[in-house]
């Protein structure tokens, strides 16, 4: 099973500290991060595509290297967790945007777009928010109201500065049933063409995406958004990109039909993006799991430059030094394309290559 067990990461974090050293110990040794050859963000520039990824505001503000490499590298980033509801609403009605804001400022300072991720979630929710519901002092009617001002006013603040929303995350399970979330058993399923609605009102021009892991290719919940963005879109609600979050374990093999999959969204006329894409291992690394690895990121690469729908690709961070994947996998990483010292995996030169070959 590929998907994320998000629940597990308390108790495995304490893991992740034995695991990077090991990690660290075997990898091969690599170019350092300011190494010779054109960046991804200059390739990706010629080819008309957007180069993304998640950014950890803290690695942010304390790592020189860290910062070097997102402004010479990416031409688009995510923030990864700092404009989630949890962090820009702690306590209700108390904002704490500064991070967001940080984000916000340093992408227009270089030149790069932002992804907005993400307005409605399951996860990382405001302990007020999930509380108040549980102990019944917010009912149906008041959640509707919370959603729809915490998405306008979030909406509101970056408008015209964020190129894409990931206005619903993650509401899908993997048959294709909706998520059994606070918002499904709250609101029912209309909270999802609610959510794109008030989010188009309060920034018109931004692009509002669906997004998801586990729907790379064909099958069982890539086909229920299929479904659901064909009926969203003729019932005239504002839904109008499809976020492949691109979360692949070598273990589990390549997904298939990534590129029946994009063509199909893409003839609904939707835009398609690449939005979260790592690919992790079971540790220890070795050369033959880095060429898979480096293969499956030049495979999604190659599957977005081939659709006209797909103008934008960003991983989920760049340096294993700040992945999530470790926490949340036991015995897993070495997912990204930089290891913990900003050496250059074989991943990092198939995004290149796979740049500079163009559409
Ligand atoms: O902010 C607190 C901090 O105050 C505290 O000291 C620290 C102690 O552990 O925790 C901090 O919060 C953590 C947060 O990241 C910020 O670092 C949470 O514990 C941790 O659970 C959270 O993990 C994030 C995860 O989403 C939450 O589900 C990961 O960084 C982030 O990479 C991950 O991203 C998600 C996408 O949003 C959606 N798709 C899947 C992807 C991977 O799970």
């Amino acid at each position: 099973m590929r998907h994320i067990n998000r629940f597990r990461l308390p108790a495995l974090a304490l893991a992740a500290g034995t695991l990077l050293s090991t990690v660290v110990a075997v990898q091969p040794a690599s170019a350092s991060a300011g190494g010779h050859g054109p960046s991804l963000r200059a390739l990706a520039d010629r080819a008309g595509v957007r180069i993304g990824t998640a950014v950890d505001m803290t690695a942010l503000a304390d790592d020189r290297t860290y910062r070097g490499t997102t402004i010479r590298d990416y031409n688009s980033v995510t923030a990864e967790n700092v404009m989630k509801w949890e962090s820009v609403e702690p306590e209700r009605g108390v904002h704490n945007w500064k991070p967001a804001d940080d984000l916000v400022r340093f992408a227009r300072a270089h030149g790069q777009v932002v992804r907005g991720h993400t307005l409605v979630w399951h996860s990382q929710l405001p302990a007020w928010l999930t509380s108040g519901v549980e102990d019944g002092s917010i009912d149906a009617a008041e959640l509707r109201g919370i959603l729809r001002d915490h998405i306008t006013a979030e909406v509101k603040r970056y408008k015209g500065k964020i190129q894409q929303w990931d206005v619903v995350n993650e509401v899908f399970e993997e048959d294709g049933s909706l998520r059994n979330s606070i918002w499904l058993r709250e609101l029912g399923p209309s909270y999802i063409a609610d959510a794109f609605r008030w989010a188009h009102a309060a920034d018109p021009k931004a692009k509002l995406f669906l997004n998801d892991y586990n729907v790379e290719g064909v099958n069982a919940k890539s086909t229920a958004y299929y479904e659901l963005a064909k009926r969203l879109r003729a019932e005239g609600v504002p839904v109008q990109g499809f976020g492949i979050q691109g979360h692949l374990a070598i273990q589990y093999g390549f997904p298939g039909q990534v590129a029946e999959n994009l063509a199909r969204f893409g003839a609904l006329g939707m835009q398609t993006a690449f939005t979260e894409v790592d690919v992790r291992m079971i540790l220890p690394v070795d050369e033959t799991k880095q060429a898979t690895q480096a293969s499956y990121y030049r495979r999604l690469l190659d599957a977005c430059l081939g659709a006209r729908s797909c103008r934008s690709f960003t991983v989920w961070g760049f340096t294993d030094k700040y992945s999530w994947v470790p926490g949340v996998f036991e015995g897993q990483g070495s997912a990204t394309p930089m290891d913990e010292t900003y050496g250059r995996k074989p991943a990092y030169e198939a995004l290149r290559e796979g740049l500079a070959a163009g559409r």
